[in-house]
């Protein structure tokens, strides 16, 4: 067996658009209540970037406050990752246009597609960079302006997601902190629950398109719900059993912060109080790739991240996908 380099995240940095969206301004935009959305999601308000800003400019944002909490500067980046499903442009790559803005002259850079399961999907990639020894440090970044993707007529949607970014810095740490286990998943044959049906080479955008907006995130909301408790609690336990660990062991629950009703039925299924979740949806919705390194980054700065916890973090997401990751913080 080759010696595998212990990898753990070493900083952390968000960013989050300063124009808050509340429950009562969506009751202008379409039929909707802020009742009905606080008792079905548990979100009260979200942040809505600018029409100007564009997902690396809140990509940009996390990245440097992550390199700075970390103590690393840009030339020292190997690789940026950026998990996304709302980049700048198809190309070039929005890690591209960060990596450039960053000024991390020798880091290569590409995205990461697996709508908000992304950030899971990536950090178990960047992680795999440096446990070979390939790379010492990579910025993994999840990014995403929702927004700009919606549908702010259909009310069964528009109410759900918000705009922001969060990103890490991960290095080699002390053995037996960083990551001890993953799981990476995904079925496909659930696509259709949940897709941006055109703008793509299966149905390039074109005025039908965008007269039945098309271009917009659709979703079966119900199906996804069904999909989501189930995988949310499925996921987590498999990935206390791949480290070792027993559901007792777990000191914090970072969930994909996309309806509290979700988030409370997993930990339901892990048997664990609601004090040991991280629960953020009420301020920023469903922020898709970004959600996690969010809750990750609130989770150090109220201080419920001691060395040595075990952390477990799922994702779960269109694809359908999911991930999730126990790790022991250092
Ligand atoms: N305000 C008022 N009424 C509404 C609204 C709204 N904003 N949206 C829907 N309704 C209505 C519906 O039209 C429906 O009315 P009807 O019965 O007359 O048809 C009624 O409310 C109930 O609708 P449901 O869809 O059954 O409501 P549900 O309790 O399932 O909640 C929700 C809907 C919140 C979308 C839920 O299904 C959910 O959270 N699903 C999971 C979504 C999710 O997590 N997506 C993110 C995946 S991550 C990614 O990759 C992007």
């Amino acid at each position: 067996m080759p010696d595998f380099v212990p990898v753990g995240i070493v900083g952390v940095g968000t960013c989050l658009p300063e124009r808050v969206v509340s429950n009562k301004e969506l009751e202008t935009m379409v039929e909707t209540t802020d009742e009905w959305i606080v008792d079905r999601t548990g979100i009260r308000e979200r942040r809505i970037a600018k029409n100007e800003e564009a997902t690396s400019d809140l990509a940009v944002e996390a990245a440097r406050r992550a390199l700075e909490s970390a103590g690393v500067e840009p030339h020292e980046v190997d690789l940026i990752i950026v998990a996304t499903a709302t980049p700048d442009h198809v190309f070039p790559a929005t890690a591209s246009l960060v990596q450039d803005r960053l000024g991390c002259p020798k880091a290569g850079a590409f995205d990461l597609s697996a709508a908000c399961t992304g950030f899971m999907y990536a950090l178990v990639s960047g992680a795999a960079f440096i446990s070979s020894g390939t790379f010492k440090t990579v910025l993994v970044i999840g990014a995403e302006t929702m927004s700009k993707l919606l549908n702010w007529k259909d009310r069964s949607t528009c109410i759900l997601f918000g705009d922001g970014a969060g990103a890490v810095v991960l290095r080699e740490v002390p053995r037996g902190y960083g990551l001890l286990a993953s799981y990476l998943g995904s079925d496909g044959s659930g696509g259709p629950l949940l897709q941006v049906p055109a703008g793509g080479s299966r149905m390039p955008n074109c005025h039908q398109t965008l007269d039945a907006s098309l271009q917009c995130l659709h979703m079966n909301g119900r199906e996804v719900y069904r999909f989501a408790v189930r995988v949310m609690g499925e996921a987590a336990l498999e990935v206390v059993k791949r480290a070792g660990l027993e559901r007792k062991d777990i000191d914090l629950f970072i969930p994909h912060q996309a309806n509290i009703r979700i988030i409370e039925a997993a930990a339901k299924r892990l048997g664990l109080p609601m004090d040991k979740v991280l629960v953020n949806v009420d301020r920023y919705g469903n922020t898709s790739s970004a959600s996690v390194p969010i809750a990750l980054d609130e989770a150090i700065r109220s201080g419920r991240l001691i060395s040595g916890n075990n952390v477990v973090m799922v994702g779960f997401g269109a694809g359908l996908s999911w991930g999730a990751v126990t790790f022991k913080w250092q």
